[in-house]
């Protein structure tokens, strides 16, 4: 058996877990493992692919990243390709990256990805190539598993800068609007912001009117409290309002959400006048070690994938149903994106703790 190992889209704390469980179970089994480096791009000539022993996985369990690399420029299905007046157009690459993989004796790939990734996996999948999906994402916006690797990092990063923005806020008398990423889901910023205590907290799923996040922290006033700490989601929308958007996306690229909180804290200053900053907490949020947690579900993620590549469970990802790691058809997890449910408990006990939603 010759299993090969990708990471796609954005990285995440834990990939190196994964990679490394699924390198030492693969080998435990006698197999030969190659990693694809940069996505599919070292399938497709724009990169390499290297052999992964024992000796390339030592000591990286615990290291954020990926040693693989990572793109969410390279689905293959739709591959910036340049032109030579400098533009670029779209080439489904698809047919070469299957030819390219039958040539390496690749029998079946391992594809660690979020919901991007994962929808290429299946298409791969759908034209023949033997794919076994690991979910992995910091939004946590993966359906059909009780959470990614990852988003446990990524809340505990977010809840430790809300933690210290508190102190600051607290001896100025400011409001400071605190921006997390999670793309349309508002996972991140509903965790990291009951976790840490939030005033406000802004999501995707509950559209916010800003005069009422103003009314919370005027009523906050009242009560003697001056400084407020205001959690926004990237992808968080004014209600009858569109979602920020920054700049242009490269070639291949999907939209980028942002912005969201400087908007909010000028709005909510103008109609206060108390003063507010913005502080963007973006890639932070994705970087260093994963948590305990990250580590082990990562960990047995790997070893689960290559059980599923063993048992020839192809189309198939692991997943988490508490307590235990299943596979699940990749189709089934991207039926429909996982979002905050907003009657959810977390955010019914948010809003007895005093919690703004803004709606
Ligand atoms: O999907 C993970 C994520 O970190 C989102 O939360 C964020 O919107 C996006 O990726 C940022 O991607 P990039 O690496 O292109 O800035």
């Amino acid at each position: 058996m010759r299993v090969a190992i990708s990471t796609g889209g954005g990285d995440a704390p834990g990939l190196n877990a994964v990679i490394r469980a699924a390198v030492l179970s693969a080998v435990d089994r006698g197999w030969h493992v190659l990693g694809i480096r940069k996505g599919y791009a070292g399938l497709l000539g724009d990169d390499d692919t290297v052999p992964l022993g024992r000796d390339d996985v030592r000591g990286i369990g615990h290291l954020g990243g990926t040693i693989l690399r990572t793109t969410n420029r390279g689905n293959p299905f739709s591959y910036p390709v340049k032109q030579a007046d400098g533009s670029f157009v779209e080439v489904d690459r698809s047919d070469e990256l299957i030819e390219n993989a039958r040539n390496l004796g690749i029998n079946a790939v391992i594809a660690i990805g979020g919901d991007g990734s994962l929808r290429i996996a299946q298409r791969l999948w759908e034209k023949g190539l033997r794919v076994v999906g690991v979910p992995k994402t910091i939004d946590n916006d993966v359906s059909g598993t009780v959470t990614t690797f990852g988003f446990d990092t990524a809340v505990t990063t977010a809840m430790d800068a809300i933690d210290k923005l508190h102190t600051t806020a607290e001896s100025h008398d400011r409001v400071i609007v605190v921006e997390v990423m999670g793309r349309h889901a508002g996972f991140i910023a509903l965790y990291a912001g009951l976790a840490g205590a939030a005033h406000v907290i802004l999501i995707p799923e509950i559209p916010y009117d800003v005069q009422k996040v103003s009314d919370a922290i005027m009523a906050r006033e009242q009560r003697g409290r001056h400084f407020d700490v205001v959690v926004v989601a990237e992808g968080a929308v004014p209600s009858g309002g569109e979602e920020s958007i920054i700049g242009a996306s490269l070639p291949g690229q999907d939209r980028r959400v942002g912005g969201v909180g400087e908007r909010v804290a000028y709005e909510i200053e103008k109609r206060t006048g108390k003063e507010c900053r913005t502080i963007v907490l973006g890639h932070l949020q994705r970087g260093g070690m994963p948590t305990g947690y990250d580590r082990l579900l990562a960990t047995r993620f790997g070893g689960a994938a290559v059980e599923a590549v063993e048992a020839g469970k192809w189309g198939q990802m692991v997943a988490l149903h508490s307590p235990h790691i299943v596979t699940i058809p990749i189709e089934e997890a991207l039926r429909t994106p996982r979002r905050v449910d907003p009657n959810h408990d977390i955010v019914r006990t948010a809003r007895h703790t005093g919690i703004s939603f803004g709606d």
